[in-house]
């Protein structure tokens, strides 16, 4: 039986991404060695840095003006090493609530300066994007979570920072790579890999250059973005294996058609599954019409009283894994990365159609 993962991350990979990364563990470029056993400093390695940076460059069609870091600790680090490199001494920060991974953000940053929270839809379970507010002109930046893996949200129209010499910081961990952005609106991008890009163990950061190197407080040297990109990612040993598969996956990108073939096939496929909700009389959608994310798609039951528990076990059986929702907002969590194949998406529907007529 196929099996197709919902999971919210780490998520589904490509199969060739995946046969790749098989081949590349065992032998890499028929060198004898494996990936993984090469020295960061070798030039196959060093190689397969620069590929994966250009690669990146063209996807997303990255200005010179701007850096590509390849750092580890997760999209988590980055809501630490932000302020830390970017906020002056008692500076502060416009933040947008839109998710828990946002407020994670904010608590990180208010160790650090100032957060100062522009909006928030907590108080509705983050069902939406807060799009009315007023921003602090004397803010370094504004940071904008572009995808709520949780609660299923997105922002579709990015804001623009109103003060003169601020700019925006976006978490893109969970959307990166699936439609095009200007990277030109941003100061700074960063994504754990681990969702749409690759395995964990890789955080990608776009950084604008004279973002970098300010100096504005004495930082540790591994925090500091500029040590990563005086060393090219290579300040310390990098999470090759990870970068090697990252490189695989922007090859498959770019083989489909790029980043808007990409958008169109996101598209269509979280298309389907919101009709299917709209249609299905057992299941309802959390999120504001206009906020929904076309990676994560949480539904639950209209009639609160029925059992999760047995439509997963329904799905689990027909080779639909990992679609429980977060305990945050219960039910179920459809993630539709760019990696899900419309076959799985099909499945799942066909799969809540059979579960319809059961009942
Ligand atoms: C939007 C978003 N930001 C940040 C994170 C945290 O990423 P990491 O586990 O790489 O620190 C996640 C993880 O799911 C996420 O979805």
């Amino acid at each position: 039986m196929k099996i197709y993962n919902f999971s919210a991350g780490p998520a589904c990979l490509p199969d060739v991404v995946l046969r790749a990364v098989q081949d590349a563990a065992v032998d890499h470029g028929d060198s004898g060695m494996s990936v993984m056993e090469m020295s960061h400093r070798s030039k196959p390695i060093v190689e397969l840095f620069d590929k994966a940076t250009s690669n990146l460059r063209q996807l997303l069609n990255i200005p010179s003006n701007y850096h590509v870091l390849w750092l580890q600790g997760g999209a988590s680090l980055q809501f630490s090493m932000i302020p830390l490199n970017l906020l002056p001494e008692k500076g502060r920060a416009d933040y947008l609530d839109s998710g828990a991974w946002a407020s994670k953000a904010i608590i990180e940053c208010n160790k650090i300066g100032k957060a100062n929270v522009v909006g928030s839809s907590k108080e509705s379970n983050y069902s939406y994007i807060p799009k009315e507010y007023e921003q602090d002109i004397k803010s370094t930046y504004l940071h904008i979570t572009s995808n709520n893996t949780i609660y299923g949200t997105q922002i579709h129209v990015m804001p623009k920072v109103e003060s003169a010499t601020g700019f925006l910081v976006a978490d893109m961990s969970s959307d990166i790579l699936s439609r095009p952005i200007d990277v030109t609106d941003f100061g700074l991008i960063y994504a754990g890999a681990q969702k749409n890009m690759g395995p964990a163990g890789v955080t990608m950061v776009i950084i604008r250059d004279d973002l970098m190197g300010k100096g504005h407080r004495e930082i540790p040297t591994m925090l500091d973005y500029e040590t990563h990109a005086k060393k090219e990612s290579m300040f310390n040993t990098p999470p090759v294996l990870s970068v090697f598969a990252v490189n695989e996956t922007l090859k498959w990108i770019d083989g489909l058609g790029g980043l808007d073939e990409m958008e169109k096939i996101n598209r269509r496929k979280s298309d389907k599954v919101y009709q299917e909700i709209e249609r299905n009389s057992l299941f309802m959608s959390t999120i504001n019409v206009d906020d929904r994310s076309m990676m994560n798609i949480p539904f639950i039951f209209i009639d609160r009283s029925m059992d999760d528990n047995e439509f997963l076990s329904f799905c689990d059986e027909r080779g639909l894994k990992t679609l429980k929702g977060h305990r945050s907002v219960g039910g179920f969590r459809a993630s539709v990365y760019n990696a899900m194949p419309e076959e799985g998406v099909d499945a799942l529907i066909f799969a809540m159609q059979e579960y319809e007529r059961s009942k």
